[in-house]
């Protein structure tokens, strides 16, 4: 019944917008704004001092013709151009950038020697950040698993992942926790383990025998819940390293990562609101039940049966409570309708399973009038979420609007958009919801995970043909920077 109510407030939400003038003195002070990227997207220098590839270099070069062109061999080139990056940054008012660790430039081979160059190169960045007061939030996986593990035992859906990944967490506290008081373990995990194991869009591309990309045929009724089972007792085991060895000298906080999707009724039919809270235990209850109550959601486990692993009681005591905070994307929204024919398929997988049909209901790219609905939409989402599973703290570590790379720097619709979700978390923080802090994807044009160069986020534009690389900032990023800077902004 509750569940019921929680899908109830997030339509009562929607139709009750709320509008705002804007300005940074309206957020407590240690609520913080920051801009996000990750490695593999910004780095480049992918053959340099060291670094051996990940899972996305792969991807990247395989060629994969059916989605774009392109890798994140030079990119950004922020390898080389760091302190430039965070000078912007710094010149912005930026609070704190979210970026990720390359393991495979860390930990070359996944497990065993450190890579010293790999390490002075985050030091670097760190201590570069430090020096402009700006706050590293340090993601630790962000789809980009060392190849060497994928080689030697299929990475993420061989248990085998849960001990490296810990020895590579244990490697960055040890070395970066005296200057970094924010971890996310894993990105996206519950996307990843859909798109690259079960839609085959995301590396390593394993993928269902319907997918439409060009994909090596994986187990999909399996492997994504053996894949998100893996990254949940990786986090937790890492977790618990953290809280054992490090946090008593410490004091960070380690979080964990979801893309959540907006979920509405498609109807106001019973059977479509019950889908709707479905698909929200399926996309976030996967996860979050574990972490919250320690197994996962009795629907999973009646719609999924044995494919779904299950947790001895000890990993079910490991996971529960192992995050301090949830680290939360938000870009699309979808209706929701109730589809039981779904679960008489004979390929179950995890779209079968969700027993429901899932519609786009306006997506990223479009622009304007997607505003002021889809703010309001995250604003139930995040409701929904403290319903289900307790006010725990939350960043949203991504949010931002994909527009064609070459379009104008005069992105007005990306300020109205970043205006719109800004001022929802003005709605977010007066309900009572207990987020601590937005970040932007992304800071700058980056190599992106589903459009190549074709499509950007950035605050600032990289023109990639530019042997410099030069940044450009966009109007957004002064409307940032402005905002950051404490001028009152109009609606
Ligand atoms: C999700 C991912 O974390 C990031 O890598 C990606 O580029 C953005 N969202 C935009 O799609």
């Amino acid at each position: 019944m509750l569940k019921v109510l929680a899908v109830i407030e997030l339509v009562f939400l929607i139709v009750h917008p709320g509008v705002h003038a804007l300005s940074r003195d309206q957020f407590p002070p240690d609520f913080v704004f920051g801009a996000s990227t990750s490695a593999y997207q910004v780095e480049g220098a992918a053959n340099e001092d060291g670094r051996k590839p990940s899972t996305w270099d792969t991807f990247s070069h395989s060629g994969n013709a059916n989605m774009y062109a392109g890798d994140g061999d030079v990119t950004c080139d922020q390898y080389h151009k760091y302190k430039e990056d965070v000078q912007l940054m710094s010149n912005m008012g930026l609070e704190a950038y979210r970026f990720s660790i390359s393991w495979s430039r860390l930990i070359p081979d996944g497990r065993g020697q450190v890579n010293r160059k790999g390490l002075q190169y985050y030091n670097n960045l760190i201590n570069e950040l430090i020096s402009h007061g700006i706050e590293a939030h340090v993601t630790l996986h962000h789809f980009d698993l060392p190849q060497a593990l994928e080689d030697e035992y299929g990475g993420w859906v061989s248990r085998r992942v849960v001990k490296d990944f810990t020895e590579y967490a244990d490697v960055c506290f040890r070395e970066f926790g005296d200057r970094v008081r924010y971890w996310t373990t894993v990105n996206e995990a519950n996307i990843y383990a859909v798109g690259s194991y079960d839609i085959g869009n995301a590396p390593p591309q394993r993928c269902s025998p319907s997918s439409t990309f060009n994909c090596s045929r994986g187990n999909s009724s399996t492997e994504p819940y053996l894949v998100a089972h893996h990254m949940l007792l990786a986090h937790a085991s890492a977790a618990t390293v953290y809280r054992k060895k490090y946090q008593g000298m410490q004091h960070g906080l380690i979080g964990f990562s979801l893309l959540t999707l907006g979920f509405l009724p498609l109807t106001n039919s019973t059977e479509d609101i019950m889908a709707t809270q479905r698909v929200q235990d399926f996309f976030n209850g996967w996860f979050m039940n574990p972490f919250t109550f320690g197994d996962y959601p009795d629907i999973m486990k009646k719609n999924a049966g044995s494919r779904l692993p299950s947790f001895t009681q000890k990993e079910s005591n490991l996971v529960r409570g192992s995050i301090d905070f949830l680290g939360i994307n938000f870009y699309y929204s979808f209706y929701v309708s109730d589809s039981p024919d779904n679960l008489q398929k004979e390929n179950r997988d995890f779209f079968a399973d969700l027993s429901a049909k899932l519609q786009m209901l306006i997506p990223n790219d479009t622009s304007k009038y997607e505003i002021p609905l889809t703010p309001k939409i995250f604003l139930g989402t995040l409701a929904s979420l403290k319903n289900s599973y307790g006010n725990i703290p939350i960043f949203v570590q991504e949010n931002g609007q994909q527009t064609p790379h070459n379009s104008s720097l005069d992105d007005l619709p990306r300020v109205d958009y970043l205006h719109a979700y800004i001022g929802s978390m003005v709605d977010a923080l007066r309900s009572g919801l207990n987020v601590k802090g937005y970040f932007v994807w992304s800071f700058m044009d980056v190599f992106e995970i589903d459009s190549g160069y074709e499509k950007s986020f950035g605050l600032y534009y990289v023109d990639m043909d530019d042997p410099d690389l030069r940044r450009q900032p966009k109007h957004s990023a002064e409307w940032y920077s402005n905002f950051l800077k404490g001028k009152p902004m109009d609606p």
